[in-house]
């Protein structure tokens, strides 16, 4: 049935590939665009792109619940380990590992990365995932920064930027980062959940089609595309 992308609202994604329920980011208890509520999405895979609330957001619980493997950098998986989530894989930038569903690497973010307790969450990651079906890059939290290129060069079916502003890029960063990348298409993520990140989704992809080569996909909070 091929592989399904879901916006779950803010930077939270479900990506359903290979019979298996990969969750980005699930930040949903407090997340008021929240599309389905953390007691009842499902996972068999959770991947953390950095320490921040908005994006460790509900981990502990639904990987108690669902026994999930939870991946993310050394230091995040340190300290979920001190929550009691076991089932865990660190990885680091840079580096690769393949799964059963497909192969994680992390790479470089601009940003932070302190865990909601104050604790060192190491160095902010982005997540490109190599799947049957094609290459998503999930750029997370992150300033606009050159390597997007190299990113580029292992052939991005879907890229997921931040177009919110204030805390990641903006609309108009994100279309240049869209132009390094080179992806067949662009999903914006990190805007409209607070009046502070608000931005037109509208107005972005005119900027996308008539900029770049990439096609948007804009995405209500609970829909979903193909890769
Ligand atoms: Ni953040
Ligand atoms: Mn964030």
């Amino acid at each position: 049935m091929g592989t399904k992308i879901t916006w779950l609202g803010h930077s939270a994604f479900q990506i359903e590939t290979a019979g298996k329920m990969i969750l980005l980011d699930p930040f949903l208890t407090g997340n008021p665009s929240a599309a389905i509520s953390a007691n009842a999405v499902s996972a068999d895979v959770i991947i953390i792109s950095h320490g921040h609330g908005d994006h460790v957001g509900d981990t502990v619980e639904i990987a108690n619940r669902t026994n999930a493997l939870v991946i993310a950098n050394f230091e995040i998986i340190e300290w979920l380990g001190k929550q009691g989530v076991e089932n865990v894989h660190p990885q680091h930038i840079g580096g690769a590992h393949q799964y059963d569903f497909g192969t994680v690497k992390l790479t470089i973010a601009h940003h932070g990365s302190m865990l909601p307790d104050g604790s060192n969450g190491g160095n902010p990651c982005g997540i490109l995932l190599k799947l049957e079906d094609g290459t998503i890059y999930f750029a997370a939290d992150t300033g606009l920064f050159y390597d997007m290129s190299l990113i580029g060069e292992e052939g991005v079916d879907v890229a997921i930027l931040p177009i919110g502003d204030n805390f990641t890029m903006g609309p108009e960063d994100s279309v240049r980062a869209t132009k390094l990348i080179s992806p067949k298409r662009v999903i914006p993520t990190h805007y409209n959940t607070w009046p502070l990140i608000a931005q037109d989704a509208a107005a972005w992809a005119e900027s996308i089609r008539q900029q770049t080569t990439a096609e948007p996909v804009v995405l209500k909070p609970g829909e979903s595309c193909q890769l």
